[in-house]
């Protein structure tokens, strides 16, 4: 069988080839991500492998189609870059890696939250400098205030059980309510009753018509001044210029982002010799009160070596006429 597979970093082919699956197949590398420029690049392949940043748009799909390949491979967990229905129409499936390792997420979630708040990225400069002075490095006991969650599948109570050892109050809004975090103390209510109480915002639900832009100007309006708001999930999920007027009117505290509307065409790349087009993404690095990781948080040993195990086991099972249990309908 084989398989082109795109958005290939380093670390992703060492994992990939020291596999021992990897003898069963073919995989051929590409470094660029998936479009419509680079869709022509699949003839010959029976799978794709795609990664967050692929545009696996229709016309995309059209193309795989047309080049014969028959399975797209989401080595990640959201499928919002798919247009699975389209995927569905040209006769190809799809599947993912549902969950590889949701306590990777919640603890680099947990990592921004501690960082913004004890700016303990600061602190490391300035000894560094011989500066040590404790000017404008104050922050905030954890302890004792409200988080909220909105989306309480397995990173968001992954990362609720993180912040319960906080001995913080938690509550919650989900399509589903989880009868196991109602029995660890957490409070459901209403995504606005989750805005208009929490001390700091985390983000885990998956970016879907619904909840696009969840985070906007009304929404913000509705929160306690000074907010954090943590996004490890998808970008989209904030409304990039509301979030700027929130953070330069002082509503919004401190902002802490792994995931960005527009970040592919940034994130994952090395462009400290370029000059960044993105204003957005420039106004957010200049606010003193702002983190961004470059969709880092899934990034652990662990992670690596489960979407690997776990992408294998999905070739396989296609490749075996098996049924597929990862795959997206
Ligand atoms: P999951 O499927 O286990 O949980 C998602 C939860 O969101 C479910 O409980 C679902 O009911 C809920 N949900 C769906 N629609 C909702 C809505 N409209 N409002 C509120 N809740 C809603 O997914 P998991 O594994 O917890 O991942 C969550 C998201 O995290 C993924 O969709 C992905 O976008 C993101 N992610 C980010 C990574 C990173 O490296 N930054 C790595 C892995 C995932």
């Amino acid at each position: 069988m084989k398989i082109a597979v795109f958005s290939t970093k380093p670390y992703d082919r060492d994992y990939f080839e020291k596999h021992p699956q990897a003898s069963e197949y073919q995989l051929h590398y590409f470094e660029t991500n998936l479009t419509d420029d680079t869709a022509s690049l699949s003839k010959g392949f029976d799978a794709v492998c795609v990664f967050v940043n692929d545009k696996v748009h229709e016309s995309v799909i059209k193309v795989l189609a047309n080049n014969g390949v028959k399975l797209i491979a989401l080595r990640c967990a959201g499928y919002n870059n798919v247009d699975v229905n389209s995927a569905k129409a040209h006769g190809l499936k799809v599947v993912r890696v549902p969950a590889y390792s949701p306590h990777a997420v919640a603890e680099h979630t947990m990592a921004l939250i501690l960082t913004l708040n004890r700016k303990t990225h600061k602190a490391y400069n300035r000894i560094r400098e011989g500066n040590f002075s404790l000017n404008n490095l104050m922050g905030f006991d954890v302890f004792g205030k409200t988080i909220g969650v909105v989306g309480t599948g397995q990173i968001g109570a992954a990362f609720c059980k993180i912040v319960k050892g906080f001995g913080c109050n938690i509550i919650a809004f989900d399509l589903y309510p989880s009868e196991e975090l109602i029995a660890l103390g957490v409070t459901y209510g209403s995504v606005e009753d989750v805005f208009k109480t929490s001390d700091i915002i985390s983000l885990h639900c998956p970016l879907t018509e619904d909840t696009k832009h969840i985070v906007n100007s009304s929404s913000i309006e509705l929160m306690k001044n000074h907010v954090m708001i943590i996004n490890t999930s998808r970008g989209a999920l904030i409304n990039t210029s509301d979030i700027i007027k929130g953070l330069s009117s002082k509503k919004v505290g401190f902002l802490g982002i792994d995931v960005y509307e527009q970040e592919e065409n940034l994130f994952f790349k090395d462009l400290s010799e370029s000059i960044i087009q993105d204003d957005d993404i420039l106004r957010l690095m200049s606010f003193p009160n702002v983190l961004i990781t470059s969709h880092q948080a899934y990034f652990t040993k662990e992670a690596m070596e489960e979407i690997t195990r776990i992408t294998y086991e999905n070739l396989r099972a296609y490749n075996a006429g098996e049924f597929l249990k990862n795959e997206v309908k």
